[in-house]
């Protein structure tokens, strides 16, 4: 994408996106989203707050195309996401967004090397895990989040924190349009947090990526460059 292309096209877009959720035998529905509108530029980080239950898990999942909206369009870097087939959504999922979740017990595979886990979505895209590409593309991005010399062993040989890191890792390995994150660092002791802020935010500003992170922490959202509130499933 040539730079006047990256400026232009907004990283993503949210139009009038809402998430209903049939109650059982009630006949009424939940509503987890509601009309919410938002432009994210690229290379720009973005936070979402809110009470519990405000709908922002919803709404990053609905971003990211984990989850499909009751109605309203979401695009990620102009492409529309409710013209997609499944097949096509795990494609762009896999090439064009990084995903970090909450706890980093459920970010990495257990089996894997840490090297391994970071580039999983080259491999699951195709690349050879042995080639010089991936294996060097690997190497840089465990150093860019201080883990130099760390890949070859498995994730339980690293602290939660380190864990964190590598998911954020993994999650910047395809380059994508939009990194999203769910409560990054609740799970963390205060200077893990701010080690994984960190990261994310150098993605921003070192690299251009844009990162949408879901957090009820303050303190995190103050990293951000734009803070968006929900309330009752709405923006506020
Ligand atoms: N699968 C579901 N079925 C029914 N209600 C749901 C479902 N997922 C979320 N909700 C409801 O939608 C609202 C928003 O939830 P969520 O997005 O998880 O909020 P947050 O992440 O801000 O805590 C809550 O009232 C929640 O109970
Ligand atoms: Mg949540």
């Amino acid at each position: 994408m040539d730079t006047f292309t990256a400026v232009r096209t907004a990283a993503l877009e949210l139009e009038s996106v809402s998430r209903r959720h049939g109650r059982r035998g009630s006949g009424r529905e939940a509503v987890a989203l509601d009309t919410v509108s938002c432009t994210v530029p690229a290379g720009s980080f973005t936070a979402v707050v809110g009470p519990s239950g405000s709908g922002k898990s919803t709404f990053l999942q609905c971003a990211a195309g984990l989850d499909r909206p009751s109605s309203g369009t979401v695009r990620i870097a102009g492409t529309d996401l409710g013209g997609l087939s499944e097949a096509a959504l795990t494609r762009l999922r896999r090439d064009r967004i990084g995903f970090v979740f909450q706890s980093h017990a459920l970010n990495l595979v257990p089996s894997l090397s840490i090297e391994e886990n970071v580039v999983l979505p080259l491999v699951l895209a195709g690349a050879d895990p042995g080639s010089v590409r991936v294996l060097d593309r690997g190497r840089r991005l465990l150093d860019r989040v201080g883990l130099s010399g760390r890949g070859g062993g498995g994730p339980a040989t690293l602290s939660g924190g380190e864990q964190q890191r590598v998911a954020v890792a993994r999650a910047l390995v395809t380059d994508p349009d939009v990194v999203f994150a769910d409560e990054p660092t609740a799970s963390l002791d205060p200077e893990s947090a701010e080690l994984v802020l960190g990261l994310l935010r150098d993605a921003v500003r070192l690299d251009g990526r844009t990162v949408v992170m879901v957090t009820h922490d303050p303190v995190a959202a103050g990293w951000a460059d734009t803070v968006l509130t929900m309330e009752g499933g709405r923006l506020r």
